[in-house]
């Protein structure tokens, strides 16, 4: 995260003692992504995180992939996609590929433990729903449009208090701000579709000093694993830095329009390792007098496209529906539908609300998504 941020009790300096009431010391830990050269911050424990009672294996999970994988463009008919278990188990993968798994979840039971996803940033994407994502750096209340970035390593526990539908990324690398919208400082420019203050960051940080026994389910390439702590893991006191799960809504994302069409990049909001992911909002269309407001076709060369339609018309193609999943493949041109580029003529705005993932590897779909495929999708532009 770009901004420096703190909440609760510090040492004036790192690395000093810091003492509890009873004259003990505080435990510190330095969490830090890339070794010690990326995003970082240092926290300030009850007890040392080290104190673990118990390790298991839980079971592994690889992602399974579907076995056809022609090279065609695909429809995900998954607006009434319902998934059973908690924020964590509801989840299910429906595309992947060696840098990023997506997928929807659409929890109906709370959790009962606290999980950390040891190897990937995670980006969910809340179309449906709201409730509080709890963390060792602090709460963060979530509601409808929101995208939650929670960084490689965070212990969490999530709690849906409406029913929700969550768009879930897990990203190997990380999630960050693309570098064209940041200064060398790291303060974002005026080009940017957003600003710092479109920032929800972590607040009211939660200190519960006790003892007893703590699962943390630890989720490591495709095993689960089970350690159990002899204390609560957010015993925290304080803690500053980079590294902390954060909100940006897609609410706050202001489009960038033009006189003609301009293209992707304009509604990029995050950068991955390997992928980017855009946000289609409502916007007005291109001004020219003889503008084509949809998009022409286009190669995408060397990228998979992945939309997820979140609400309103999208404008260039047919037979979508709210939460559906398109999926058009590199090696083969796409654009819109027959007659949408004559229906768009002169029409003013858009309400269309999507999110859009490309990959720069083959994105390929997995067993799970097989019940949804619209198998009509492929011919769908010659009628
Ligand atoms: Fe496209």
């Amino acid at each position: 995260m770009l901004i420096y941020h703190r909440l609760g009790q510090l040492p004036r300096k790192r690395h000093t003692q810091f003492r509890k009431p009873d004259g003990s010391l505080f435990r510190e830990e330095l969490m830090g992504t890339e070794g010690f050269s990326g995003a970082q911050s240092l926290l300030y424990h009850h007890w040392d995180p080290t104190r673990l009672k118990s390790s298991e294996l839980v079971r592994r999970q690889p992602v399974e992939l579907l076995e056809d994988d022609r090279l065609e463009p695909r429809h995900l008919s998954s607006a009434h996609f319902q998934s059973s278990g908690d924020p964590i188990t509801s989840r299910v993968v429906l595309f992947a590929n060696a840098q990023v798994n997506l997928g929807l979840a659409t929890p109906n039971a709370p959790m009962d433990y606290f999980y950390r996803n040891g190897m990937a940033d995670e980006v969910i994407f809340v179309h449906a729903g709201g409730g509080i994502v709890r963390s060792v750096f602090g709460n963060l209340p979530f509601r409808q449009g929101d995208y939650i970035i929670i960084p490689v390593g965070t212990t969490y526990q999530m709690r849906c208090e409406k029913d929700c539908r969550l768009l879930v990324v897990e990203s190997g690398g990380r999630i960050q701000i693309p570098r064209r919208y940041r200064n060398e400082f790291g303060q974002l420019l005026e080009h940017c579709p957003y600003s710092e203050r479109d920032f929800r960051l972590p607040e009211k940080l939660e200190c519960i000093d006790e003892m007893g026994d703590f699962p943390v389910i630890v989720k490591m390439g495709d095993a689960l694993h089970r350690v159990v702590m002899d204390h609560h893991p957010f015993d925290v006191v304080g803690w500053d830095g980079r590294l902390y799960p954060w909100i940006f809504n897609i609410g706050d994302f202001e489009p960038i329009t033009g006189r003609v069409h301009l293209p992707p990049p304009t509604h990029q909001t995050f950068a991955g390792d390997g992928f980017v992911i855009c946000s289609f909002v409502p916007r007005m269309y291109d001004y020219h007098p003889e503008a084509v407001p949809v998009p022409y076709n286009h190669s995408n060369v060397n990228s998979d496209e992945v939309l997820y339609y979140v609400d309103g018309d999208f404008m260039s193609r047919k037979g979508i529906q709210t939460g559906s999943f398109t999926l058009h493949p590199a090696g083969v041109p796409h654009g819109p539908h027959p007659g949408t580029v004559e229906a768009s003529l002169g029409k003013r705005e858009t309400r269309e609300l999507a999110v859009m993932l490309d990959t720069f590897l083959p994105l390929r779909l997995t067993k799970q998504a097989a019940p949804y495929l619209d198998p009509s999708y492929v011919r769908s532009w010659i009628g």
